[in-house]
């Protein structure tokens, strides 16, 4: 067997393990792993390597993706999907594994028909169907909670609101569990309707029985108005915009209706580095070693998935229904505020 792996869209903590797991298994079976190199963008351009027990040893560690990754959409490309399947077959591969969200595990789902694939569901914004879990979440959470433990003393020394802005795009799952986790005094996610009133409150409230200081979060995608707060109008190959600036605003609303000094950090990409907790290595193995199961097994056209502390199997397609945090959660964190 010839098998190929690639990583596309924003990278994660957990990418390598994965790899690891997948290309490791592989050998055992006799199999050539071909690492394909930048997602999509590989196989459009036939920028690939053989892995080696050598390429993929001392990796487990390490954050982001030995790969490289892109957003390159093969589906916007002129003749894009033709040329994944062509050049697939022209590097004589006899299946792929692609890692990745929502949007490239929608391409492997279009190309599913035309080359035997499996993914694995990756993407610190968790909100990716059909797992509980995808890579790459627990330790942005992790690293976001860890922010937010120091900010806790600056905040309180100055009697400052510190408002901390996390990615997530269009979900609210890194703010409400990094939230819950790092005790943040209010939470404001893209499911929830914005009570701007309500932050207000509690922040006053708190001032009432002395802690005149309070830490905000805000995932990316939540809106103040009506709007979703943007960087820039362009949109990227998947047609995502980018967001930014909700928790800049919001501490300047906070600010003008309390009266609190505020300040604004925006975490952005730092949460997506580092090296992935034990909970993602432990996830990203299994995932990989389910993957290859499921190439050995013919079982094509399905991504692998965590149900409770199962790991199991979605088609495909499932990828694309994107979820939003559990409200339980949520109610969980809003308990504190
Ligand atoms: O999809 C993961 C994600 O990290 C989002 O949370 C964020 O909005 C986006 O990627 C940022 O994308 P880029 O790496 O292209 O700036």
């Amino acid at each position: 067997m010839r098998v190929g792996i690639l990583t596309g869209g924003g990278d994660c903590p957990g990418l390598n393990a994965a790899i690891r797991a997948a290309a490791k298994r592989g050998f055992q079976l006799g199999w050539e792993i071909i690492g394909i190199e930048e997602g999509w963008k590989g196989l459009i351009e036939k920028k690939f390597e053989i892995l080696t027990n050598e390429t993929v040893s001392g990796i487990l560690h390490k954050g982001g993706t030995i790969l490289g990754s892109s957003r390159t959409n093969p589906a916007k490309i002129e003749g894009g999907l033709e040329k994944v399947v062509n050049n697939f077959k022209e590097l004589k591969l006899d299946a792929l594994i692609a890692i990745g969200g929502e949007d490239t595990l929608g391409v492997a789902y279009k190309l599913s028909k035309d080359i035997p694939i499996v993914g694995i569901p990756k993407t610190i914004d968790n909100d990716a169907g059909g797992t509980d879990f995808c890579i790459g979440f627990y330790t942005a959470v992790q690293t976001t909670c860890e922010v937010l433990d120091k900010l806790h003393p600056t905040a309180e020394s100055h009697r400052r609101v510190i408002v901390v802005e996390v990615m997530g795009r269009h979900f609210g799952w890194i703010a409400t569990y990094a939230g819950l986790a790092g005790g943040a005094d209010y939470i404001l996610i893209p499911e929830i309707t914005p009570d701007i009133e309500g932050i207000c409150k509690t922040i006053e409230k708190r001032a009432g029985y002395g802690k005149n200081f309070s830490l905000v979060v805000v995932a990316e995608g939540a809106k103040i108005g009506e709007e979703y707060i943007t960087k820039k109008a362009e949109t990227d190959a998947f047609g995502h915009v980018t967001l930014g600036g909700a928790g800049e605003i919001l501490a300047k609303i906070i600010a003008e209706k309390t009266g609190a000094e505020t300040r604004a950090i925006n975490l952005g990409h730092f949460i997506r580095g580092g090296s992935p907790s034990a909970f993602d290595r432990i996830l990203a193995t299994r995932f990989g070693l389910k993957a290859v199961e499921l190439v050995s097994k013919k079982e094509f056209g399905k991504m692998v998935s965590i149900t409770g502390n199962k790991i199991t199997t979605a088609p495909l397609e499932k990828a694309s229904e994107q979820r939003e945090v559990e409200k339980d959660v949520y109610e969980t964190a809003k308990v504190f505020f």
